[in-house]
């Protein structure tokens, strides 16, 4: 393949063993066997989606996936989603079956990071908020996964994907992927722009010849619509309270089957004799018969751009194609459009190099700062205190989000240079409420130096942090 219809592969790729920046989220129910080896055969990284699963299921299905293709794979798990007992044995399963990659979500686990990383897996962790994505980075995750409102399934945040991945991106030094509502190349390039070191895809490759979810939600999702997709909570059996999924709207999600949360358990469908309840979290798969329209009818934002059910590898080339196109167009548009002075690009590098700089030294003391208030919340015995580092926290991992939007800006990737502070963790509170004056005199200097919109938002940025800090 010509390399301007690929995309160059990224650390991220490199630690997982894949050619293209392109993942299989790992979606219960419907990422078997032969969706997750059809990506990881194409150059991806397929995750069997392996939530709750018994132990037989799983070794079946890592036995298919290697049957059909030799490239490295992987299993989803979800901690808090799963009976302790089980969770341990998937867990072992895993280890002792030698899977390349485990993808957590939801709650982190610090156990069950500990575990796969200490027997050499590599764990990836999805999470809605930059707090989470600093927990999972602190026990032991390799990299993270950040998803965005508008994903399809169990959504933890509540962040647009383009504002949560700034953050992530801000507060990490681990690689970040993307995932929520991504289904064409534009969309994958965007995020691979925005310093994503992959695109994760859920809905768009449940639409797929391999996706093991039933043809009566696959139609749904070709004749669907973004706006018509809703979180809810009504399909809530088998999982954590509070936890909202989004999908297609359907009987349950009208009102028409009764209350989910005091109506009398119902079945309304069968799996290989297992019981399928109204108001459960099950999607309707191949396998299964019943009132399928009446069960969650999973769909991320991005339905709007699936108009076919094709075979996985035909989607994933035409992402990939869009998303190199998508690249290049930026790349291209970048210089020409900056002056109609032939040296006029040189000039604007040389003159915002000091803004730059400035901008990199905020951060890499603001991602130390995230770190240290991190460690102090986690430490500390005194809920005032927690509960003060959590209202910083919450400024903080913003105040890194705007700054490496400033910088992508100008055009400059945020560098993971360690600031001063991070060697000094544990520093004691008032030290730390010390160097924060410090660091407003940074901001200072920096919000000087932007105008427009820039400077009114590091206004902004400053007064949230003097609020915070009183
Ligand atoms: C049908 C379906 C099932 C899902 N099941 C899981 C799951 O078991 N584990 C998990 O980590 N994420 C699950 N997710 C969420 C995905 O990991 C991912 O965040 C989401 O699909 C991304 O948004 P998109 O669907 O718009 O691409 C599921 C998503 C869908 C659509």
């Amino acid at each position: 393949m010509p390399e301007f219809h690929s995309l160059a592969p990224t650390p991220l790729c490199h630690l997982l063993g894949c050619r293209h920046p392109l993942i299989l989220a790992g979606m219960g129910g419907v990422a078997r066997a032969e969706l997750a080896a059809a990506v990881s055969g194409f150059g991806g990284f397929g995750f069997l989606g392996m939530v709750r699963e018994p132990l037989a299921l799983i070794e079946r299905e890592v036995a298919q996936v290697r049957r059909l293709t030799d490239q490295p794979f992987g299993v989803n798990l979800i901690p808090a989603g799963t009976a302790r007992a089980l969770l341990r044995s998937q867990v072992d399963l895993c280890i002792a079956l030698g899977v390349t990659a485990v993808e957590l979500f939801w709650d982190v686990d610090e156990w069950a990071i500990g575990r796969l990383r200490g027997a050499g897996i590599t764990v990836v962790h999805q999470v809605g908020s930059a707090r989470d994505a600093l927990h999972a980075q602190a026990a032991g995750a390799h990299a993270v996964i950040a998803q965005g409102v508008e994903a399809g399934g169990h959504v933890w945040g509540r962040q647009p994907l383009v504002a949560l991945l700034d953050e992530v991106l801000g507060c990490v030094g681990i690689p970040v992927a993307a995932a929520g509502g991504l289904a064409d190349g534009h969309d994958v390039g965007r995020v691979l722009a925005q310093g994503a070191q992959a695109a994760v895809l859920g809905t768009a490759l449940m639409a797929t010849t391999e996706s093991f979810a039933h043809g009566v939600h696959k139609e749904r999702l070709v004749s669907g619509k973004a706006a018509d997709t809703l979180l809810t909570e009504d399909f809530h059996i088998n999982w954590p309270p509070h936890a909202a999924v989004r999908v297609l709207p359907n009987a349950v999600t009208r009102g028409e089957r009764g209350d989910p949360f005091t109506s009398a358990p119902q079945v309304i469908g069968e799996e290989e004799g297992r019981p399928i309840y109204l108001f459960s979290t099950d999607s309707p798969l191949r396998s299964m018969t019943g009132a399928l329209e009446t069960m969650a009818l999973y769909a991320g934002k991005g339905i709007d751009r699936i108009t076919a059910i094709v075979p996985a590898a035909e989607r994933l080339q035409g992402i990939l194609e869009g998303a190199a196109a998508h690249l290049r167009l930026v790349g291209d548009a970048a210089q020409p459009l900056a002056s109609p002075v032939c040296y006029a690009a040189e000039v604007q590098h040389r003159e915002r190099a000091p803004v730059v700089a400035a901008l990199q030294a905020l951060l890499a003391d603001e991602r130390a700062w995230v770190q240290q208030l991190f460690a102090c919340r986690a430490q500390t015995l005194d809920a005032a205190l927690r509960q003060r580092c959590g209202a910083m926290l919450q400024v903080q991992t913003k105040a890194c989000g705007i700054l490496v939007r400033f910088l992508r800006a100008l055009d400059a990737l945020p560098d993971s240079a360690p600031s001063r502070l991070a060697t000094e963790l544990q520093v004691p509170w008032q030290a730390l409420m010390d160097r924060r004056r410090g660091l407003m005199q940074q901001w200072r200097v920096v919000a000087s130096q932007l105008d427009g919109s820039d400077a009114l938002a590091c206004t902004e940025m400053m007064r949230l942090h003097e609020a915070a800090m009183a």
